[in-house]
């Protein structure tokens, strides 16, 4: 790492429209904390500034979705994230908000520089609104069948089936998000970045930078082969921050419900945020430093899905503006599975980290997630692996080492230090494996690979393990006290050097060493003291007690056997958490029938389906049914059921289906037909 003046560390602002979960952690959030941990116990002058990112069409989605305004929402989700972040030792500099007045301010003099130096371009042009809601439909307001991969569910930002980057007119067959309206068009004004005309700059700077991750390089490689198109800056919402009322007006264009696309002002946040740490510590211009200096190292952390905003649009905008430092690096994680599946915030199947926090300790997951950090490929939390890490490295092999040597010493020399005689070659040994764990750690720290620093560690810990049993002090007591002393001697010394080397993946842990070992913060304060010892013999310590207590198999079954409940594939891709309301108007819409079916049979090729013929009252109709897994086609011959009579007609393994029948669905896939409760007869309406 060259020898900058100073660090400037962020971590993505998370969305405040949801909670935390174990893969925001794993992609953005603790490995910033790791580095900057060890960067201030290296003595560096480091900042580490992160926020809620309040703006966008997410916020808004869950707003409309309860009922209530966004700010209620990103309210609410401010201030858990916030909570959680801190239960989980996430340290930050500061913690800022995106719906601040500084960031408003900050946000558009940053849009007002550029404008001023022609750096945007205007586009007018008919794009998709909602005649409905009277909304421009943008990002996840629009929905349709993506062109690339046929995803039915792609959104006019992204399709997240394949990762395509779409615009709301690339979907096939639009609708929108919020009514389901079929969108038409309408004329409006937008700013664009010219990302075209900027891409040879972009390229020339992406092609100087050394030491970024192969993944990283690949994706920002691939954009650029595929060449960056101009984007969109601005949104028509109502929810936002608004762009400057004098450029709207000099564009001839209403400025009411003109806001800033979210991921224009979202990177800005940085900025802002770091302009209301300085003023915090009360030298409020002391963010220009940071921001403006070149002996500034700028390093984003963030997950791989915001790779193109943090390595080329951002510093796209930074190098246009002209007055900001570019990131040193951005080491971006991969994605972080549950269980071998994708983690999935809509289907509830996410280890939340506000309800880890209630059951397990800060440290445990900290370590375990560091073990296996997605750091060039995607990587999978496993609970039962979780428990392994906690049980039988930080309990077996750390809190083992710890809790013998502190009560060993305890009984045996009344809690205090003993005095050391002469080192033998195992005992010099110690010695070389501490100065080389805490060079080791560093050196991949610095590098940007927490895993492999993390492994360091436990080899120190491991290490000492073996050395106490090797010692045999139980034995050495009696025959030679004089080794039995230099052998406890040396383990209170990689106690106190695990106290230091350990903070930045085990903060809480080193704490409770730190009360072992009775001592100041000054002692533990800088990662160079792990080659020293401050100690002298007699020194006493406190009261040993137990650091980490093992995780029974029921706590890891009871997480297992819920996450196995909120994946049920029949569950649907809405909120579980919360309903979206619909008006008795919206219900009227679907026409639901009871109908008799009078055939049913088997559909050759396809072990899923039935197909059955059904009158409703005096007409016709085919439906194919996915109920052959639950359903002989005989029995369902005669029966009264109910469906769908105004769907769309569809074609299915090439046989028409003409409605959809009801059924109803648990989370264990069972399913069972929805019939009248009492004889009625076919046709009759279903309301
Ligand atoms: O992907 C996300 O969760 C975004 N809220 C990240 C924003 S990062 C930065 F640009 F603010
Ligand atoms: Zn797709």
């Amino acid at each position: 790492m060259r020898n900058y003046k100073r660090i400037l560390v962020t971590s993505a602002l998370p969305y405040a429209n949801g909670p935390l979960h174990v893969g925001h952690i794993a992609g953005a959030y603790l490995p910033a904390d790791i580095f900057v941990r060890y960067c201030r116990l290296k003595k560096r002058d480091v900042v580490y500034i992160c926020g809620s990112d309040e703006n966008g069409v997410p916020i808004m989605l869950r707003a409309r979705a309860e009922g209530v305004s966004p700010q209620v929402v990103v309210d609410r989700f401010h201030k858990m994230i916030e909570e959680s972040f801190t239960k989980l030792g996430i340290h930050f500099d500061y913690y800022g908000r995106t719906s601040s007045e500084m960031h408003k301010e900050t946000s558009q003099e940053f849009f007002r520089n550029l404008n001023a130096k022609n750096q945007f371009i205007t586009k007018s042009e008919e794009q998709l609104y909602d005649p409905e809601a009277k909304l421009f439909l943008a990002d996840r307001f629009i929905f349709g069948e993506c062109p690339r991969c046929g995803y039915d569910h792609a959104y006019g930002d992204q399709c997240e089936k394949c990762g395509s980057t779409l615009s709301p007119a690339d979907l096939i067959n639009p609708r929108s998000s919020i009514t389901n309206a079929t969108p038409v068009k309408k004329e409006t004004t937008h700013w664009y970045l010219p990302l075209e005309k900027i891409q040879p700059e972009l390229e020339a700077w992406i092609n100087s930078r050394e030491n970024w991750r192969p993944n990283v390089m690949g994706q920002i490689k691939s954009w650029l082969d595929a060449g960056l198109r101009d984007r969109a800056v601005t949104r028509d919402l109502p929810w936002g921050v608004s762009i400057p009322e004098e450029i709207a007006e000099n564009a001839g264009v209403e400025s009411k419900g003109k806001v800033l696309y979210v991921w224009f002002d979202a990177p800005i946040g940085y900025i802002s945020a770091t302009k209301e740490w300085a003023q915090k510590i009360g030298d409020a211009e002391l963010w220009k430093t940071y921001w403006q200096d070149e002996e500034t190292m700028l390093v984003h952390f963030i997950g791989k899905d915001n790779i193109v905003f943090h390595c080329l649009i951002f510093p796209a905008m930074l190098m246009k503006h002209g007055n900001y430092v570019l990131p040193e690096n951005v080491p971006a994680n991969e994605f972080l599975n549950l269980e071998g599946q994708k983690l999935s915030t809509s289907r509830n199947y996410a280890v939340w980290l506000h309800e880890y926090l209630e059951k397990f300790e800060p440290d445990s997951l900290r370590y375990s997630l560091a073990c296996n950090m997605p750091e060039t490929k995607d990587a999978d939390f496993s609970w039962s692996e979780f428990q392994a890490r906690h049980n039988n490295e930080l309990a077996d092999i750390v809190g083992n080492f710890v809790n013998r040597t502190f009560t060993f010493i305890q009984k045996y020399y009344d809690g205090r230090l003993p005095q050391p005689d002469t080192f033998d070659a195992l005992d010099n040994e110690v010695l070389q494996q501490i100065k080389n764990a805490g060079e080791n750690i560093g050196t991949a720290i610095e590098a940007y690979q927490f895993k492999e620093a993390t492994r360091h560690f436990m080899d120190l810990a491991r290490f000492a393990n073996k050395y106490f049993n090797d010692k045999a002090p139980w034995k050495t007591r009696k025959d030679n006290p004089a080794v039995c002393a230099t052998s406890l001697h040396l383990c209170t010394r990689v106690a106190y050097a695990l106290a230091i080397l350990m903070q930045p993946v085990l903060p809480f842990t080193a704490k409770k060493i730190q009360n072992l070992l009775n001592l100041g913060d000054e002692h533990l304060a800088s990662w160079d003291n792990a080659q020293e010892f401050p100690l002298e013999p007699g020194h006493v310590f406190n009261q040993p007690e137990i650091i980490f207590t093992k995780i029974e198999d029921e706590r890891i079954q009871a997480e297992i056997d819920r996450l196995k409940t909120s994946n049920a594939e029949d569950k649907t891709e809405s909120d579980e958490s919360t309903f979206e309301q619909i008006t008795i108007d919206d219900f009227a819409r679907v026409q639901l029938r009871v109908a008799k079916i009078i055939n049913a049979e088997n559909l050759k090729g396809a072990k899923k389906l039935l197909k059955l013929q059904v009158a409703i009252g005096e007409e016709k109709r085919q439906v194919i049914a996915g109920i052959a897994q639950h359903y002989e086609p005989e029995e369902l011959i005669g029966k009264h059921v109910v469906v769908v009579a105004n769907l769309q007609p569809a074609k299915l393994r090439g046989e028409l289906s003409e409605g959809m029948i009801l059924a109803a669905v648990d989370k264990d896939g069972g399913l069972c037909l929805v019939a009248p409760e009492k004889k009625i007869a076919s046709g009759a309406v279903v309301r």
